[in-house]
């Protein structure tokens, strides 16, 4: 408990306080005693006083690699969360698109209650109708696998990008991960994009790609994907659904290359080959010369964090300015993940 106080009196509690400067000491000191939030962690310093926007999240956030991502420690996720932690926690995620929380063992519905500030939940349908959902959590997709259920997902992408809106948030509980591999892969796509000639970032400013959520359940002849997308068909033949037809009903979706973070205004490359059907106004053909400039791009390792999961790891990721990419290299063990989306609903 001792070394928990300690961290977080370096963490997130002083920030809660700098926020609220014209609390006295006093009352500083009766919130330190609050029960949940950070608050009760507080110690003060007179080195909170003018403090720049790098100490901040120098303070708060640990960066676990330079190419995205922070940990966040000292935040006990199944206690409710207070606004300004709540704030912070929205903070770190403007500024590095993933944050990781470890030692959280969250279930489904934990973080349904913890992750509602974030924005609307989604619920996926089709998972609940395959019975891919946590039991009583229809918002809780479980991605499981084990020696019946081989991983499907070794292609870069961003979750949902065949969907009307596309989501903003995916939150990834680890609950069962074997000691080696089933890591994640992420990219930042802000930092891809701003890597981009004026040149090249002129011409996707004016781009859109049009998404169909059957692409990633068909066998297509080409494009990135296609060897896993027969072994989805195979896997869908298997576990009894029929793959002709199942996914008919789901319609075009146009979405902007570069799409901006509602919250600062910040572009990023948006791409997901594996729903990429064409870009708007260009050929098939001239689409995979475009399909191909991409996915070398975000796939550049300068750009890439590698998660290494550890059980009971909470994971959030910005959808909008990254892809990923899920290593299917563990098979036959067991890994598991809850994850619950978050959608970006336009105002
Ligand atoms: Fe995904």
């Amino acid at each position: 408990m001792t070394s928990i106080m300690r961290s977080c009196c370096t963490g997130f509690s002083r920030l809660l306080f700098q926020s609220v400067p014209n609390l006295s000491m006093r009352n500083k000191s009766t919130l330190a005693k609050m029960p949940g939030g950070l608050l009760r962690f507080y110690t003060n310093s007179p080195a909170e006083k003018n403090e720049n926007s790098s100490d901040f999240f120098s303070r708060n956030f640990q960066p676990v690699s330079p190419a995205l991502g922070a940990e966040v420690k000292g935040v006990d996720l199944s206690k409710p969360l207070d606004e300004k932690t709540q704030e912070l926690i929205q903070k770190g995620l403007d500024e590095f698109s993933a944050l990781l929380f470890r030692g959280q063992n969250l279930d489904g519905k934990q973080m349904v209650k913890v992750c509602g500030f974030l924005g609307p939940i989604a619920k996926e349908q089709h998972y609940v109708d395959q019975g891919l959902t946590l039991e009583g959590c229809p918002e809780c997709f479980v991605l499981r696998n084990d020696k019946e259920n081989p991983p499907l997902f070794d292609f870069w992408h961003c979750d949902k990008s065949a969907w009307k809106y596309p989501i903003r948030y995916n939150v990834l509980s680890c609950r069962e991960i074997p000691d080696i591999g089933g890591d994640t892969l992420i990219s930042n796509t802000r930092k891809v994009f701003d890597h981009m000639s004026e040149g090249m970032k002129k011409i996707f400013r004016e781009m859109k790609g049009v998404y169909n959520e059957k692409n990633g359940f068909e066998d297509k002849a080409d494009g990135q994907g296609s060897e896993t997308n027969k072994k989805i068909v195979e896997y869908l033949k298997n576990k009894g659904f029929a793959p002709k037809g199942i996914y008919d009903k789901f319609e075009d979706q146009v979405h902007p290359i570069v799409r901006k973070n509602p919250r600062n205004n910040l572009e990023a490359l948006y791409f997901s080959p594996p729903y990429f059907s064409f870009m708007e106004d260009f050929s098939r053909e001239e689409s995979m010369h475009f399909q191909k400039f991409l996915l070398d791009a975000i796939v550049k390792p300068e750009f890439v964090y590698r998660h290494h999961w550890k059980k009971g790891d909470l994971l959030i990721m910005d959808n909008s300015c990254t892809s990923h990419y899920a290593a299917s290299d563990f098979y036959p063990e067991i890994r598991e993940m809850h994850r619950i989306i978050i959608t970006e609903i336009p105002s």
